[in-house]
């Protein structure tokens, strides 16, 4: 059975959204941990749920670089997980785990990439941007993730319309809803790929 660990800091609604799918068994694996930086967040409560154990690895938990670090990687160790889904986490990944799985690591981002991605375009950020550049469709990238933000190989993207009078928010829950039907089925797809 394919393994995949997911770490994310927000409402979760990617990561409800994936381990949904492996309970309705549209995707075939076992979610093995949430790493969280935010221990009170919506997808902890997610993670309760479905039994899945939560890390929480965060500046406030691991003051000490070396510390986080060792931290995140014992979690790597201990499950050997064969994806890592990054679903909405916020920070930027130590170099340490980019290298221990090369390839094995996906991002979902909520602009179609390579426009709006890099440093300070998360979340709500994004859709400001794409709203004050009068774009006309946006949408969700998922990528590999590799030490440059938001330049890994793109897997997988849908476009959605931008209307006359939307707000950040307003796009945002568009864009979302199609996150929640593309993360899974791509995690699907490029898992194939890897078997294959
Ligand atoms: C999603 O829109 C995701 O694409 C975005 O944060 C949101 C998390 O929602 N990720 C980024 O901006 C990463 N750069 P969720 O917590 O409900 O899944």
């Amino acid at each position: 059975m394919f393994k995949i660990g997911v770490m994310a800091s927000g409402g979760g609604s990617n990561f409800k959204a994936i381990i949904d799918r492996i309970g309705e068994g549209d995707l075939e694996a076992q979610c093995k941990f949430l790493i969280t930086n935010n221990g009170t967040c919506g997808a902890v409560s997610h993670a309760e749920e479905f039994g899945i154990p939560v890390y929480h690895i965060s500046g406030k938990t691991h003051p000490v670089v070396a510390d986080y670090e060792t931290a995140m990687m014992d979690v790597l160790n201990k499950y050997d997980v064969d994806l890592l889904i990054l679903a909405g986490y916020m920070k930027a990944l130590p170099a340490c785990m980019i290298h221990r799985m090369p390839d094995r690591i996906l991002n979902i981002h909520p602009s179609l990439l390579p426009k709006y991605g890099g440093k300070g375009f998360w979340g709500i950020h994004v859709h400001e941007a794409v709203i004050a550049a009068h774009e006309k469709e946006s949408g969700p990238t998922v990528h590999l993730v590799s030490e440059e933000i938001d330049q890994g190989r793109i897997l997988a993207q849908v476009k959605v319309p931008v209307l006359e009078g939307d707000t950040p928010e307003v796009l945002a829950a568009r864009v979302l809803e199609q996150e929640h039907n593309l993360y899974w089925k791509t995690i699907r797809d490029y898992a194939a790929e890897l078997r294959s």
